[in-house]
C-alpha cells in the first residue's frame, strides 16, 4: 500500500515522451476537479486539458489554477456538457470526436449523492445509475476510437472511472437497471458490478488499453455534504474520516498511472485489488452489455419537449 508520499512520489515521475490529451468528465468539483488539477500540476500545465461538466465558472476557476505551460500546444478547455442525458454525451463525444487527435487519459467521476428513490431524467434513466454508469459507459464507448489512436500511436491510452470498486453486489437478471425494483442502496451495489463488467467487456476487445476502476473511499467532497439537518452530524464524522480531494487524488492518479494495460480494480490506496468482491459471469457480463447499449438507445429515440 503505497502512503501518500510513495503515491506522490511515484506520480511526480509521471514524464511522457508524447503531449498528453486528458478529458476529465466530472471535472469540475470533488476528486475530479482534484485529478484535474493534480494532472496539471504533473504535466506543468503542458497538455490539451479538457474538463466536461455543467459549472463554468467553477470550471474557469479551475483552469485559471493550472500553471502557465511553456509547450505551444497545451490548451485548456470547459466543454458544457449536462451528463444527465444520453443526447447532451452523444453530442460533446461527437464534437471531441471531430476535433481531438486522440486521448490518453478518460477520467469519469461524475457523481450524485442524496437518498432519494428511482428519479427519471427526461429520457427515463435513472438519475444516480445514469451518473455512475451509463453516462460513464457511454463516454468510454464513444471516445473508444480516440483512445485507440493514442494507443496505436505508441502512446498510454487509459480510462479510469472514481466509483466503488471491490463496493458491488450480485448482478440480478430479473431486474436489469432497477427497472422493478429500487432503492439507493441497491444502485450503490449495482453501478460497481457494471463498471467491472463493461471495462471487462472493453479489455478483451482492447487488452492493450487500460481500464481501471477505482474506489475513492470516504472523501469529503461537495457531494457528501449532507443537507438534511437530522443528517448533518454524519457530516462531522464523514469529514474526521475522510481523505481530502487532493490525497484521494493522489490516490488515484497513482491507480491509473501505474495500470499499463488491461483491467485494474484499485481501492482508496491506489492498491490493486485483483478479483475481491467481484461479481458478475462471462454470461452475466454481455447480457449487462446488451441491456446497457438498448437502455442507452431508448434514451436517445425518448421524445424529450426541450433538452
Ligand atoms: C459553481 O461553482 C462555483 C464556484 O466553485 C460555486 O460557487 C457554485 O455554487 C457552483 N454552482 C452550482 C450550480 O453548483
Amino acid at each position: 500500500m503505497p502512503a501518500l508520499a510513495a503515491a506522490r512520489a511515484a506520480n511526480a515521475a509521471f514524464s511522457p515522451a508524447y503531449f498528453p490529451i486528458a478529458v476529465f468528465v466530472g471535472g469540475t468539483s470533488g476528486i475530479g476537479r482534484a485529478c484535474a488539477e493534480a494532472f496539471a500540476r504533473y504535466t506543468k500545465g503542458n497538455a490539451h486539458i479538457v474538463i466536461v461538466g455543467r459549472n463554468k465558472s467553477a470550471a474557469d476557476d479551475i483552469i485559471a489554477s493550472f500553471p502557465t505551460p511553456t509547450n505551444p500546444k497545451a490548451k485548456h478547455e470547459f466543454v458544457s456538457c449536462d451528463v444527465f442525458l444520453m443526447r447532451n454525451i452523444q453530442a460533446t463525444t461527437a464534437s471531441l470526436r471531430e476535433r481531438l487527435p486522440k486521448i490518453n487519459f478518460l477520467v469519469l467521476s461524475p457523481g450524485l449523492f442524496n437518498l432519494r428513490g428511482r428519479d427519471e431524467t427526461v429520457e427515463g434513466i435513472d438519475k444516480r445509475l445514469g451518473l455512475h454508469y451509463y453516462a460513464r459507459w457511454k463516454f468510454t464507448y464513444d471516445l473508444l476510437p480516440l483512445l485507440r489512436k493514442a494507443k496505436d500511436a505508441g502512446e498510454d491510452a487509459k480510462v479510469m472511472s472514481v466509483l466503488g470498486a471491490g463496493y458491488g453486489g450480485a448482478v440480478d437478471l430479473n431486474n436489469l437497471g432497477l427497472k422493478k425494483s429500487y432503492s439507493p442502496a441497491k444502485a450503490g451495489l449495482t453501478s460497481p458490478t457494471y463498471t467491472d463488467l463493461m471495462f471487462e467487456h472493453h479489455v478483451r476487445e482492447n487488452p492493450d488499453l487500460a481500464f481501471v476502476h477505482a474506489n475513492p473511499g470516504p472523501v469529503a467532497t461537495p457531494l457528501v455534504q449532507l443537507k438534511h439537518w437530522a443528517l448533518r452530524p454524519i457530516n462531522g464524522l464523514m469529514s474526521l474520516l475522510a481523505t481530502s480531494p487532493e490525497d484521494c487524488a493522489e490516490y488515484m492518479l497513482y491507480g491509473l498511472f501505474q495500470t499499463e494495460k488491461g483491467f485494474s480494480r484499485r481501492n482508496a490506496k491506489g492498491d490493486d485489488i485483483g478479483n475481491s468482491n467481484h461479481y458478475g459471469s462471462d454470461e452475466e457480463r454481455e447480457i449487462v452489455w446488451e441491456h446497457t447499449k438498448e437502455e442507452i438507445d431508448r434514451a436517445l429515440a425518448a421524445k424529450v419537449e426541450s433538452t
